[in-house]
């Protein structure tokens, strides 16, 4: 079979695990960086076609293709911006935007994970080689083990950076860290990624990154079956998963609320 050759034409973007370049026709390809393993990209590609199959607005992979040695997917090309560049743009509307957002979160939960690795399973692999103290993660995980499976699509790093706001509509991008599992764990993710992953962390944009957490965790909410309790009840087990490959700002708040979410639900504290 010939197939037609990969002309990276335009750079576009940078990303922490890839750049993007557009190829023509409408086209992109993300190559990866060296660093990132081969189970990621599989996933990542598979998984946006499994989340385009079940009506997720989204860009599925057009195909796999290498470029000079470089591991890449191809993408059809989105047109815009993320969330994030378009609430710079847009202040005002950020909380329209945030609702929109929690509404797409919810709609992605009703889609079933189809094949993808159960979610249970990494956050109980994430815990047992974190940095938590041994009995902790016993009770961890047998605390997790009670917890619902749950088989919704889940996409595990659904935050502002990972939504494009195109003329179509929002469309969510990034699915390296899809599972089946528990909206509600998958609302956690979201809410720690905002309120404590990469990116500014002054006191005005901490308390902005506070308040749009919980505007996108309420719009959820709104729109899915999820509780505050349901949130409740993973937040531990979600954040003490997260300690595992955490490497982000606010790390003081961030284990203040890792150590109240463990003593909501009774497991032990790590101060
Ligand atoms: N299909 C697409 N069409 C146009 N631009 C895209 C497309 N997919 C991604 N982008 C752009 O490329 C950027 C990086 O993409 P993506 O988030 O998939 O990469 P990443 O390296 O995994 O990012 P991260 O920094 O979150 O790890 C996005 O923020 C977006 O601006
Ligand atoms: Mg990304």
């Amino acid at each position: 079979m010939v197939t037609d050759p990969i002309v990276p034409q335009h750079f576009l973007a940078s990303g922490a695990s890839a750049e993007l370049f557009d190829i023509g026709e409408g086209r992109v390809i993300k190559l990866f960086r060296d660093s990132v393993s081969e189970e990621m990209i599989a996933r990542e590609a598979d998984a946006s076609v499994h989340a385009g199959a079940c009506g997720v607005p989204t860009a599925a992979a057009i195909e796999r293709r290498t470029w000079d040695g470089r591991r890449g997917i191809v993408y059809p090309r989105l047109e815009g911006g993320t969330v994030m560049d378009w609430i710079r743009r847009n202040p005002m509307r950020a909380g329209w935007a945030l609702g929109r957002m929690g509404d797409i979160h919810a709609a992605m939960h009703r889609a079933g994970g189809g094949t993808l690795r159960p979610l249970k399973q990494v956050l109980a692999t994430d815990i047992a080689y974190g940095p938590a103290p041994v009995a902790l993660q016993r009770a961890a995980i047998a605390y997790l083990d009670m917890l619902p499976d749950g088989e919704a699509l889940t996409h595990g790093d659904f935050h502002l950076g990972n939504v494009m706001m195109t003329p179509q509509g929002m469309m969510v991008i990034d699915w390296s860290k899809a599972a089946a599992g528990h909206p509600a764990a998958d609302g956690v993710r979201s809410e720690m990624l905002m309120r404590f992953g990469i990116g500014p962390t002054d006191w005005v944009t901490n308390l902005w990154r506070d308040w749009a957490a919980g505007r996108l965790g309420k719009s959820h909410m709104k729109s899915s079956a999820v509780s505050a309790h349901d949130i409740n009840a993973w937040r531990p087990v979600v954040a003490l998963a997260w300690l595992r490959a955490r490497d982000a700002g606010r790390t003081p708040a961030f284990m203040r609320y890792l150590d109240k979410a463990l003593q909501q639900v009774g497991l032990p504290t790590l101060r």
